[in-house]
């Protein structure tokens, strides 16, 4: 398994991955250096940008590379030419055709196609130019991001993972990599009512694989790099009530907290959220929770009930804030707010509040 650090790369989160056994999975030269520094030893290496320095330091540490497109092969060989003496292996990952039944998509934002990895089409001139420079295809990657996250197309993926396996004969797969993309953990309130479990895509992953005759002759390892599934539930967000407005019968209630830190991509769900008062009230009423930030799109809630009593100085807690929200904030208008791990009574500071110093320190003063 490899926990894919774009999701939410706090490291002492990470940390738990690493103590559980996972590869860091990494997509760029910022993650692969922190994977590092957090201690992994074990790193897939993935993403569309992948530079020489860093794919070579990667091929030192004989990471799993999967590559993604040419410029990276003219990388792998240069390497090759100037390294004869060193055994090279790599990954591919294929460009997966995701369409459902009904000839639709199925790729997330219903995008017409993926734009990652190589096709069959530019595998059959790929392929031979890495096996007679003597590099070894090792992994094979079918990551595609989904919108509905449904475990049929976890059957087109693999189906066609295979077929190129057996097609190109690359029988020094080790690694089988279906990447992540799936449901599982959801913050208590979400409603994941008919949502797949961990065992409906594991039935469907390995009943493909046990059907394929090259599978069964090769016996690759199955790779996962769940992201989300992992994460959604982990984080919660908790800021402070400052001001109560109500204008042209809409009530607002602002926080000092921002919909970028809670959900960055500004979907418009409303996420499991508690209100805690000092004074105790039975009754509610209708607003909208908005951030601190100059932008009126600034919504954290829409039209949710709270507490009459709710008043300065008062907090909210948001749930499931924990994937692609921490690592995709912008520093926008606030410093980055600190994050306490709560463990056993105990709380440690695992991101500490930022301060001028740490903003100043990038830049230049003239
Ligand atoms: C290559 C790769 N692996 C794993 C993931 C994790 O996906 P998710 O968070 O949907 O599980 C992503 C997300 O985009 C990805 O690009």
């Amino acid at each position: 398994m490899g926990y894919s650090f774009k999701t939410n790369y706090v490291p002492a989160l990470c940390s738990i991955a690493k103590d559980a056994g996972c590869y860091a999975e990494v997509v760029s030269e910022m993650e692969y250096a922190l994977a590092k520094k957090i201690g992994f030893d074990k790193i897939i290496f993935n993403g569309p940008i992948k530079k020489e320095d860093t794919l070579i330091l990667a091929l030192d540490d004989h990471a799993i590379i999967n590559l993604d497109s040419q410029y990276e092969v003219d990388s792998i060989i240069r390497y090759r030419e100037l390294n004869p003496d060193k055994s090279v292996s790599i990954g591919i990952r294929l460009n997966i055709d995701l369409v459902g039944e009904d000839g639709m998509s199925k790729v997330q934002c219903g995008l017409r196609v993926g734009r990652f990895g190589f096709t069959p089409q530019m595998l059959k001139e790929i392929i031979p130019i890495l096996n007679s420079h003597n590099i070894k295809i090792v992994s094979i990657h079918g990551h595609t991001s989904s919108s509905d996250r449904a475990v049929e197309n976890y059957r087109i993926i693999v189906r066609q993972m295979l077929n190129v396996c057996d097609q190109f004969k690359l029988n020094d797969i080790q690694y089988f990599n279906v990447g992540g993309g799936f449901f599982g953990a959801a913050a208590d309130g979400v409603n994941i009512e008919g949502k797949p479990k961990y065992k409906d895509y594991a039935d469907c992953i390995l009943g493909e694989c046990g059907s394929s005759d090259w599978f069964n002759r090769i016996s690759p390892s199955i790779v996962i790099e769940p992201g989300v599934s992992v994460t959604a539930n982990v984080f919660s967000y908790i800021s402070k009530i400052f001001q109560k407005k109500y204008i042209a019968d809409k009530n607002f209630i602002t926080t000092d907290g921002t919909v970028f830190d809670v959900k960055p991509t500004l979907h418009s769900n409303n996420l499991p959220h508690t209100f805690y008062t000092h004074k105790k009230s039975n009754d509610t009423y209708i607003a909208d929770l908005v951030g601190s930030t100059c932008m009126e799109k600034d919504i954290i809630l829409k039209d949710v009930e709270v507490p009459s009593s709710i008043d300065y100085g008062d907090f909210v807690k948001i749930d499931g804030v924990g994937s692609y929200t921490i690592s995709l904030t912008p520093t926008f208008i606030n410093y980055i707010s600190p994050i306490v791990e709560i463990k056993d009574g105990n709380v440690f500071e695992v991101r500490k509040r930022q301060n001028i110093n740490d903003i100043i320190s990038l830049y230049s003063l003239r």
